[in-house]
Order: C-alpha cells, then structure tokens, then sequence
C-alpha cells in the first residue's frame, strides 16, 4: 500500500538550546529535517509528503528540500502553535482517503520495516503506532514526591511514525480542536475520539532528537549504521 507523510517541524525546539529551530541542526553534514525527510523520499512506497515549517522559516526550508533533492513534497505548509495544530494544518493539505503516516521532523532514524509494518496494520477506524517497552521505572510525582509506581510491563515509550486512514484522523483532530482537547501525539487525539490504537514495535534507535545529549546520540547512531553497511 502507498501512503502520505505528514511531518511536523514547526517546532521551536527550546529544549535543545541550540538558539535555532533544531530541525536545522547539522547532524554529519546534513540538517536533522533532511535525513528525516531522506528516509520518506526513498521509500518507494511513500507517494508524497507534506512538511509543516514555521512561516519565517518556510523559504528556508524550500531550499534545503531542493538542493537534497527531495522531490515528494507536495505541500510546504504554515504550522501552528502547538505540535497538534501543526499536523492538523498539515492534514488538511491532503484529499481522498490515503493512508497517513505522521512522523516528526526530529526523528530521522526511522526505520523502512517500521514504517511498513504501521502501514500495513493500518484499516479503517484504527491508529497505529510505533513504540517500546520503557527501560526505567516511571512513577508518578507531587511536589518532588512520589505518589504511585506504575506497573513498568504495561508501559510503552511512544514513538512516531502513527499511522491512520486521512478521513479518520482528520475527524478525530476536527473533534479535539472543537473541544480543545490537548495532546502530545496524535494517537491521543484518536483514542478522544473512541477509536482503538495499536502500537507496533519500534526501535531504540528512533529517538527523537529534543535535547543537547541527543546530538551524541544521533551521531552515534549513524556512525554504527555507517560500519555496518
Ligand atoms: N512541532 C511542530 N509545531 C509545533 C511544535 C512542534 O510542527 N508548534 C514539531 C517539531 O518541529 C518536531 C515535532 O513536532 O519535529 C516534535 O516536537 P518536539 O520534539 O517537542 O519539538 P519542538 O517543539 O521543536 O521542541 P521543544 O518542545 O523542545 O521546543
Ligand atoms: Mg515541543
């Protein structure tokens, strides 16, 4: 099946510190956005891509799209406030009922079987997810102490690429925006709505790159990929 990618990157990225939006962060020679955009345009599968950018960065943008040459963006939108208005617009850039695959710009270690395994388990009226088991305990805290420990089997970190029908998805974002329903993903803005999501298992290695110790970690990661090519 072929499917649209949806990439926000309209971020400010003020955990990174890095004084700029970090999606243009140079990682081994190319910006963040790039190697993320990289993967989506050599995926035969992906038939085109719709990236949302802050407005003052919109040429910016179209330029590095360009000289990569990344040639499936069919849509450079204005992004909004919050990550969730981002994909939104995004969203509303496409038509028909393809499969969608939302994925952030800051995570370009994405792998192909991932993206294909969402692909696939993607049907009408289900979301679908990459994530992994969490490695730490997580506890909830009040005031710097702890008031729960939850149960660590049952906790997965969530990733992106999330995958839904564009219909779906796009009712499901019209309903948390009419009733102001804040989210970090968009498989919350799903499961407002009623509809079940499936998390299919992704990698470690599909961090998102969102603060300074990340950068180690990302050239890591393509230093490993690089020696076992
Ligand atoms: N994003 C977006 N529009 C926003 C906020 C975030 O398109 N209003 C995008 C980011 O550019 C990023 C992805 O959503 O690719 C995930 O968000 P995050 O990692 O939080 O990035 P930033 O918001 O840029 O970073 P920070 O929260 O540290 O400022
Ligand atoms: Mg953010």
């Amino acid at each position: 099946t072929s499917y649209k990618a949806v990439i926000p990157a309209a971020g400010q990225g003020s955990r990174m510190k890095a004084g700029k939006n970090k999606q243009f962060i140079m990682i081994e020679q190319e910006p963040l956005l790039v190697h993320t955009l990289r993967v989506y345009q050599e995926d035969s599968s992906c038939s085109g891509i719709v990236i949302s950018v802050n407005p003052d960065e919109m040429d910016t943008v179209r330029s590095l799209i360009q000289n990569a040459g990344i040639t499936k963006v069919e849509h450079v939108t204005a992004g909004g406030k919050e990550r969730q208005d981002s994909v939104y617009l995004g969203l509303k850039c496409l038509s028909g009922n393809p499969v969608v695959l939302i994925h952030d710009g800051a995570r370009p270690f994405i792998e192909r079987d991932c993206i294909h395994s969402i692909v696939r388990a993607v049907e009408p009226g289900i979301g679908v997810v990459a994530g992994v088991p969490v490695k730490d305990t997580i506890k909830r805290t009040k005031d710097g102490k702890v008031t729960e420990t939850l149960t660590r089997d049952e906790l997965w970190s969530i990733q992106t690429p999330q995958g839904f029908l564009l219909q779906d998805i796009l009712k499901a974002h019209f309903m948390a925006e009419r009733d102001g329903f804040p989210a970090t993903d968009d498989a919350s803005v799903f499961e407002y709505t009623g509809y079940p999501v499936k998390v299919v298992t992704g990698s470690y290695t599909n961090i998102k790159v969102t603060t300074p110790e990340d950068l180690i970690l990302a050239e890591a990661i393509l230093r490993a990929r690089r020696k076992g090519e």
